[in-house]
């Protein structure tokens, strides 16, 4: 696992999109995408590098980690919405080449086994994006999730709705279920960049990155994976401990050494 230590969350953004910039010119074809607030610094700065630097996205799959249970795909606030405002609509990224859990699936379950099954056939996902919520969840596998588990059924925490309701009128509007690739399912992607930014993600990532591994602390599953970068700004990385460490290892990084 590598800890990157940007001075601000634009800063981050902007890295997290040149290891995927690289990546797709390297013959990337699958990507894994996450939704919250996040990768919003992350897609804006793809969509610059698709108009200024001929960044693009054809014959590009895009693989969403979850998606809400009930909520239409045109719902302003569902996931596949989401990432067709904030990048599909910008980049010439193939509409039908976005992937989602289909929120509105009349069987959730099976739903929820047929995009294991779609993931599995395209992939593995060349480079995975991920987010970190406040209690250390990953996509929505929230605190006591399986760490080998596929994708599923899930039940919002209390916490994680109330997280949510900023997208939302309010916390009666966020659903309560959704449908999660699972840790075995993000931990199948070849590459895991995790961004995380502002005081109040300090404690998640210090947990999940200097902590036990633990379904208590699901992103702490990184941990067992052969290839992460953890992108944090200096307010996410305030508590980590061995921050002189991440430092030395940036400015000392072997000259072609990516991440
Ligand atoms: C949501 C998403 C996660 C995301 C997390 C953090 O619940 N399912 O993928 O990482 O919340 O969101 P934010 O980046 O807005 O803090």
């Amino acid at each position: 696992m590598e800890v990157v230590i940007r001075p601000d969350a634009e800063d981050a953004g902007r890295t997290v999109a040149g290891i995927i910039h690289r990546a797709i010119v390297a013959g990337t074809r699958t990507l894994g995408l996450a939704t919250g607030s996040s990768p919003l610094g992350i897609y804006r700065d793809l969509v610059r590098r698709h108009r200024h630097e001929a960044l693009s996205f054809a014959g590009v799959d895009a693989f969403l980690l979850d998606e809400y249970i009930g909520l239409r795909p045109a719902h302003p606030q569902s996931f596949l919405e989401v990432i067709r405002r904030e990048l599909a609509d910008h980049v010439d990224l193939d509409p039908a080449r976005v992937h989602a859990p289909q929120g509105t699936a009349s069987d959730p379950r099976q739903e929820a086994r047929r995009f294991e099954r779609a993931l599995t056939a395209a992939g593995p996902v060349g480079v995975q994006i991920l987010g970190i919520g406040v209690n250390g969840h990953i996509g929505f596998n929230e605190p006591g999730s399986s760490l080998v588990s596929c994708t599923r059924i899930k039940t919002l925490t209390d916490a994680t709705r109330r997280d949510n309701a900023r997208f939302f009128g309010g916390i009666d509007e966020v659903p309560r279920h959704v449908i999660t690739q699972g840790l075995a399912t993000i931990g199948a992607a070849s590459h895991l960049v995790l961004i995380a930014t502002g005081p109040h993600k300090s404690h998640a990532v210090a947990a999940a990155v200097e902590g036990p591994v633990s379904a208590m602390c699901p992103a702490s599953v990184l941990q067992l994976h052969p290839h992460v970068t953890v992108v944090v700004d200096e307010l996410a990385a305030a508590r980590l401990e061995q921050q002189p460490y991440y430092r030395e290892v940036a400015r000392c990084k072997p000259a072609g050494q990516g991440y």
